[in-house]
C-alpha cells in the first residue's frame, strides 16, 4: 500500500508521515529531502542553479542514497557525502524549490522515487505524490494550514536545528520564504502543488501531530479492510453462484435491463434465500439488509456477511434503517430491497408497501424490479435449512425511473410508484409462465 501525503511547507508533513509510517510499520520516504540533496549537490559543485540547461545536463550524474539507522532515522547522501543536516537550511529550501521547477530534473527524480517505493508499503511525502508520482496510491492525503501557522512552525524548527545561527533568520523572513515557496510550488508549469481530486484534505492548523497521525492511520486501516472485503466479496459471490447453479439450476433473465449508478433492486420476497439469489444474479456489486439473527446462522451467516450485507435489528428498524439505505443509494450503490415488507406465507405475490416510494423519492434513484421464482420451494417458511436441490429463476424487468413521478404531488407519486412496481412484478411472473420468450418486460 502507498500512502501519498502532499501539501505546502510547514503543514507538518514530515512529522506526520514519519509518525504514520512508524504506527503502521511502513517505509517512510521524504521526497523533499531528495530535491534538497540534489540542490545541495549541484550548488556544492559551483553550478549556477539559474542555468537550467547546465542543471539538466548535470542531474543524471546525481548519486543519491538513503540509509536507515538503527532507531529508524534516515541519513541522506549526495555524491557520497552525508547531507542530512546541511539540506535543512533556508538557503537550500529556496534552491530546492528552484530546481524543482525544471521538468527534466523532476523526470529524473520521479524515476528514482517510483523505483524506491516499488513493492513496499510506503508513506511518501512531497508535493506531487498523489497527483503525479503515485496516482494509483490507495490513500491520498493533502495537508494544509495557514501561512502564519506554517511559518511559526518552521521558525521554531530552525531555532532548534540551527541555534547558533538564530541571528541570521527571523519569523518575518521565514513567513516571506513560505509565501514565496508556496507561490513557486503552486504556479510552476510541471507538477504544480495541488490537491488530487481523490485526496482527503486535512487542515492541521488546530490539530496536534498525534491527532493527524491517528486520522491518517484510521483512513489507511479502513481502506485496507475495504480492499480485503472486496476480495472476499468476489470469492464468496463466485462460491454462492456455483452452489446455486449446481444445486438449484439458477437461471437469470433480463440482465440487459441493468443501468449504471444507484438503484433499488426491488424483488418479491418468499425466502431467506432471496438476498443471496438476487446478489448472485446481479451483474455488479450490490448491497442488502438482513435481520441480525440471520448472521448467527451457521454457514448462511458467514455467506451473507461477505456479500455486502448490513445487519438490521427489528427493534431499531425504520429511521436508522432508512438512513442507512438512503446513504448507500446516495453514494451510488445498488441496494436489494423487498418492498412487500415480509416473506410471503403461501408463495404468491403480496401488495407493495409505502417504504419503496419513500426511499426512491428521497434518494432520487431508479427501481430495478426483479421477480424471483423457486426460493419458496427451495427454503420454505418454518424450515431450518434449505432443501438440497431445486429450481430457482431470477428475472430482471425494465427499470422504473424516479423522474417519471417527479412532478406528481407526494401522495399521488407514492401510489403510482407502488402500482407500477406491483404491475412490473405481475408482468414478469406472467412472462416467465408464458415460456420466457424474448426480453422480459
Ligand atoms: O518538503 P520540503 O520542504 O523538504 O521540499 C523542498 C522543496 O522541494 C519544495 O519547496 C518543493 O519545491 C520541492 N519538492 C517538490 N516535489 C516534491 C517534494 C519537494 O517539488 N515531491
Amino acid at each position: 500500500m502507498i500512502i501519498a501525503i502532499d501539501g505546502p511547507a510547514g503543514t507538518g508533513k514530515s512529522t506526520v508521515a514519519k509518525g504514520v509510517a512508524k504506527k503502521l510499520g511502513f517505509t517512510y520516504f521524504d521526497t523533499g529531502a531528495m530535491y534538497r540533496s540534489a540542490a545541495w549537490w549541484l550548488n556544492n559543485q559551483g553550478i549556477d542553479l539559474e542555468d537550467a540547461d547546465l542543471v539538466v545536463r548535470e542531474i543524471p550524474k546525481f548519486a543519491y542514497e538513503i540509509k536507515t539507522e538503527a532507531d529508524g532515522g534516515k541519513k541522506y547522501f549526495a555524491g557520497g557525502v552525508d547531507v542530512s543536516h546541511a539540506i535543512r537550511t533556508p538557503e537550500i529550501s529556496t534552491l530546492a524549490s528552484k530546481i524543482a521547477t525544471y521538468p527534466d530534473v523532476r523526470k529524473a527524480l520521479v524515476k528514482i522515487q517510483r523505483a524506491y517505493a516499488q513493492s513496499v508499503d510506503a508513506v511518501c511525502e512531497g508535493r506531487d505524490m498523489g497527483t503525479v508520482v503515485f496516482p494509483q496510491a490507495e490513500v491520498k492525503i493533502y495537508l494544509m494550514a495557514s501561512p502564519e501557522t506554517r511559518a511559526e512552525r518552521r521558525y521554531r524548527e530552525l531555532l532548534m536545528k540551527f541555534p547558533d545561527a538564530s541571528d541570521t533568520f527571523s519569523y518575518e523572513q521565514v513567513l516571506n520564504d513560505v509565501r514565496q515557496r508556496d507561490h513557486q510550488d503552486m504556479t510552476r508549469s510541471v507538477s504544480p502543488l495541488k490537491q488530487a481530486p481523490d485526496a482527503v484534505l486535512i487542515d492541521t492548523s488546530d490539530l496536534t501531530a498525534t491527532q493527524v497521525i491517528e486520522k491518517i492511520a484510521a483512513i489507511a486501516q479502513s481502506k485496507k479492510k475495504r480492499t480485503a472485503m472486496r476480495c472476499s466479496y468476489g470469492f464468496v459471490l463466485a462460491l454462492a453462484r456455483l452452489y446455486l447453479k449446481l444445486f438449484f439450476r439458477l437461471k437469470i433473465y433480463g440482465v440487459r435491463h441493468f443501468r449504471p449508478g444507484s438503484a433499488i433492486i426491488a424483488a418479491n420476497h418468499a425466502s431467506y434465500l432471496d438476498p443471496p439469489v438476487v446478489s448472485v444474479s446481479c451483474p455488479e456489486e450490490v448491497h442488502f439488509l438482513a435481520k441480525e439473527s440471520l448472521f448467527k446462522a451457521p454457514l448462511f451467516g458467514w455467506l451473507i456477511r461477505y456479500l455486502n450485507s448490513h445487519p438490521v435489528s427489528r427493534e431499531t428498524a425504520d429511521a436508522s434503517t432508512f438512513k442507512l439505505i438512503i446513504g448507500l443509494l446516495k453514494s451510488g450503490h445498488k441496494v436489494i430491497l423487498f418492498p412487500e415488507g415480509g416473506r410471503t406465507k403461501d408463495g404468491s405475490l403480496q401488495p407493495i408497501e409505502r417504504g419503496l416510494p419513500f426511499l426512491m423519492m428521497k434518494a432520487k434513484c431508479r427501481i430495478q424490479p426483479v421477480y424471483v421464482k423457486g426460493t419458496w420451494d427451495a427454503w420454505p417458511p418454518g424450515k431450518n435449512l434449505p432443501k438440497l436441490f431445486g429450481k430457482i429463476t431470477c428475472v430482471f424487468g425494465s427499470p422504473i425511473e424516479w423522474e417519471d413521478f417527479e412532478y406528481f404531488d407526494k401522495r399521488d407519486a407514492e401510489q403510482r410508484i407502488m402500482d407500477r412496481m406491483g404491475e412490473s412484478l405481475r408482468a414478469l411472473k406472467q412472462w416467465l409462465e408464458d415460456g420466457a420468450n424474448g426480453d422480459p418486460p
